[in-house]
């Protein structure tokens, strides 16, 4: 018999995380008020694009596993654990997290509780989160120290949602050690079958566990800086970023994961919580601590800049008139998510020296088109390409890492290539007779 369990948020890591819990065999209800999103997901679909997530969706709300609701009561009702996945967006004008929707799902639920609940937070929230939350859930639930809040971080890469849920690299749980509850317990319960398959289950306390999450994206975003770094210097040198990394990459302790050069992380999370986590550690008192962090940030954001500026060398010294295609609107592939999306970035950048722009991606141009409606948008490649002066390649979708030179030869104006992630094979672009240039390569 599994869990019933609740999850507050159905953004990509909420509609996940329910539809992996009801894969494992829970009785799970996912929480939303956005209606127009629950009704999609009732359907069995997602409402952004997650590889193999629609198929676990469907066959769950099919074996009666897996129920949406816009009502807390009815969650509360329903289930004794409770997950929290609700967005933690970086606050307008500042560094710091918006915790304001965390705080409101524990606001609107610990009154409704019935029954003694644990509470588990997997948003990215700044360390003192869950604790404070602890405080205020015992203050509003009529059941006191029935009611716990545990931290229980989500590691999910997009593109890979799925699997890193059913099977992640560890599984990380922060209780309240001064009157451990329930929450323990509650957790090796629901992810019994992942622990079944030894997958590292550390308990600590609740700070360690917020800072565990921060730490990892602080520590990801800084290795994808280094890289870019050395792809600055590389550039000046003469030397190639991409065989340097690979050989720095054999050694163990460095590891060649991560160590892409380009232009740079960009998405919904890396950007976001370097600058929340910069922003606790100055409330903590601990600001030198993390001054590096401004360094990774502005290494990446130079890349933006950079690529605008390589583009334009490679025009010759203007983009005025200028016709650019730009392969890749999403922040990485296999996702529609365009959250400080690098391509884009650079996409409006460009723009706004003179060229015209024309954007294709497999996934994300109906999100793009949104954000940004005054950018040409083209159905598929050839169309992007269709009279272009130079073309970039941005997000390293497959269909971009397997074009043929061919393809294009006789659709553009002029057969120049910019490879901003340094995905193409550049050997068989130059041999086709083209103008090839990648991030920090010879
Ligand atoms: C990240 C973390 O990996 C994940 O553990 C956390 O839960 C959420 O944040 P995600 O945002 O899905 O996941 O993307 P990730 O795969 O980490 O890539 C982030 C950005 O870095 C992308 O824009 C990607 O293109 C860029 N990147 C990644 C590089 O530029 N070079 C690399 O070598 C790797």
């Amino acid at each position: 018999m599994g869990s019933r369990i609740a999850v507050f948020g159905t953004g990509y890591l909420g509609a996940t995380h329910a539809a992996c819990m009801a894969e494992l065999g829970h009785e799970v209800i996912g929480v939303d008020v956005d209606e127009s999103k629950l009704a999609k997901l009732a359907a069995g679909e997602a409402p952004f694009f997650e590889p193999g997530l629609d198929e676990v969706l469907q066959a769950n709300i099919d074996a009666g596993r897996l129920n949406f609701t816009s009502s807390y009561a009815e969650a509360a009702e329903f289930a004794d654990i409770h997950f929290i996945g609700v967005a933690t967006p970086q606050r307008r004008g500042e560094f710091a997290a918006d915790v304001n929707f965390v705080d409101s799902v524990v606001a609107t639920l610990a009154p409704l509780l019935t029954r003694p609940s644990v509470i588990f937070g997997k948003s990215t929230v700044p360390v003192g989160t869950a604790a404070r939350l602890g405080a205020m859930a015992r203050e509003l639930s009529s059941l006191g120290d029935a009611v716990e809040v545990a931290w229980n971080p989500e590691f999910l890469r997009e593109g890979f949602a799925v699997k890193d849920t059913l099977h992640p690299d560890r599984i990380v749980l922060g209780v309240d050690v001064m009157t451990p509850g329930r929450a323990e317990e509650a957790a090796r319960e629901v992810y019994a079958d992942i622990l079944a398959e030894g997958v590292p289950f550390l308990v600590t306390d609740r700070e360690t566990a917020e800072l565990v999450k921060t730490a990892a994206n602080a520590f990801l975003a800084t290795k994808i800086s280094f890289i870019n770094a050395m792809a600055e210097v590389c550039e000046a040198a003469g030397a190639d970023v991409s065989e340097l990394a690979d050989a720095i990459g054999y050694d163990a302790r460095i590891g060649r994961r991560f160590l892409n050069a380009g232009i740079g992380f960009g998405g919904g999370c890396l950007p976001k919580d370097i600058r929340a986590f910069m922003a606790r550690a100055g409330e903590l008192g601990a600001n030198q601590a993390l001054t590096f962090l401004r360094e990774v940030d502005s290494i990446n954001m130079r890349r933006r800049t950079r690529m605008m500026e390589m583009t334009r060398e490679v025009a010759g010294g203007s983009l005025i008139g200028a016709r650019v295609a730009v392969l890749g609107a999403a922040f990485k592939p296999d996702s529609d998510d365009i959250r400080d999306s690098p391509a884009l970035n650079i996409a409006g950048q460009i723009q706004l020296q003179g060229a015209s722009v024309t954007v294709y991606d497999p996934k994300a141009i109906e999100n793009s088109r949104t954000l940004f409606p005054t950018l040409g948008y083209a159905a598929d490649v050839r169309e992007a390409c269709d009279g272009a002066d130079i073309t970039l390649v941005l997000t390293e979708w497959e269909e971009f890492r397997r074009l043929e030179p061919a393809y294009l030869d006789s659709i553009v104006r002029q057969r120049r290539i910019i490879d901003g992630r340094n995905c193409l094979d550049q050997a068989k672009w130059r041999g086709a007779g083209w103008e090839y240039r990648g991030v920090g390569r010879r």
